[in-house]
């Protein structure tokens, strides 16, 4: 295995948030984390000092890998800026855009004849955007931006509202790629153009995109 990435600070977000509404039920979304591990676990083997900010999956940890594991955007938004200075973020988590106001303490009863719930939900903090906007800002901000359509057209715009270097865009609801799956296929889109990786196993995509990483840092 190459050693390209030797000394160099890499910092992952990689899995769902969950968003709890009381003690029994939270909202989350359908990602399994197996992008950013293999990322993580990748970037591990070409010397990159990782740090794994993990939200609630059931995959272990890569080797060599420092992992932090979180549950909330919130605590996810913590971890990541405890986690800066770093050479490259790759934000491939599938943050909640929206949280609860409140978490009720007490499991929330049905009324007898009641037909309607209301949840009332606040946008969390975009973590990657402040990532790319913070003082601290590294070399390399990258994110993913999972699309049921118009995938390069939406990811393009992440990437200049969000002000990253890179994105990688991905279809979902295709059979073989996206959440929950063990491929994929990525749009890989930055200022300067565009390149199509795999579809191919979320390992060997992990180690394409650390290869555009390695020669963006050198
Ligand atoms: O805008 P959208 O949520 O589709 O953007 C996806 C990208 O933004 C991902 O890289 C994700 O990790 C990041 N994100 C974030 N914090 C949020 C929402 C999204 O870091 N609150």
């Amino acid at each position: 295995m190459s050693a390209a990435l030797a000394g160099v600070r890499i910092v992952v977000s990689a899995g769902p948030t969950y968003e709890d509404i009381d003690p029994a039920r939270f909202l989350g979304n359908r990602s399994s984390g197996k992008m950013g591990f293999a990322v993580a676990a990748e970037a591990a083997a070409r010397g990159a000092q990782v740090v794994l900010v993990a939200g609630p999956v059931h995959l272990p940890t890569p080797a060599g890998v420092q992992r932090i594991d979180v549950r909330s955007a919130r605590q996810m938004h913590a971890a990541v800026l405890s986690a800066l200075p770093c050479d490259a973020y790759i934000g491939a988590a599938a943050v909640a855009d929206f949280t609860p106001r409140m978490t009720s303490p007490q499991k929330i009863k049905k009324q007898a004849g009641q037909e309607t719930l209301m949840l009332e939900l606040v946008k969390t903090s975009d973590i990657l955007a402040e990532v790319a906007a913070s003082p601290q800002r590294p070399r390399l901000v990258v994110g993913f931006a999972a699309e049921t359509e118009q995938v390069a057209e939406y990811a393009r715009d992440k990437l200049l509202r969000k002000r990253l270097d890179l994105i990688c865009a991905n279809q979902v609801g295709q059979a073989g790629a996206g959440f929950e799956s063990d491929d994929n296929a990525l749009l890989v889109i930055s200022a300067e153009g565009q390149q199509a990786l795999g579809p191919a196993s979320k390992q060997t995509l992990a180690g394409q995109l650390l290869d555009l990483l390695a020669e963006r840092l050198a």
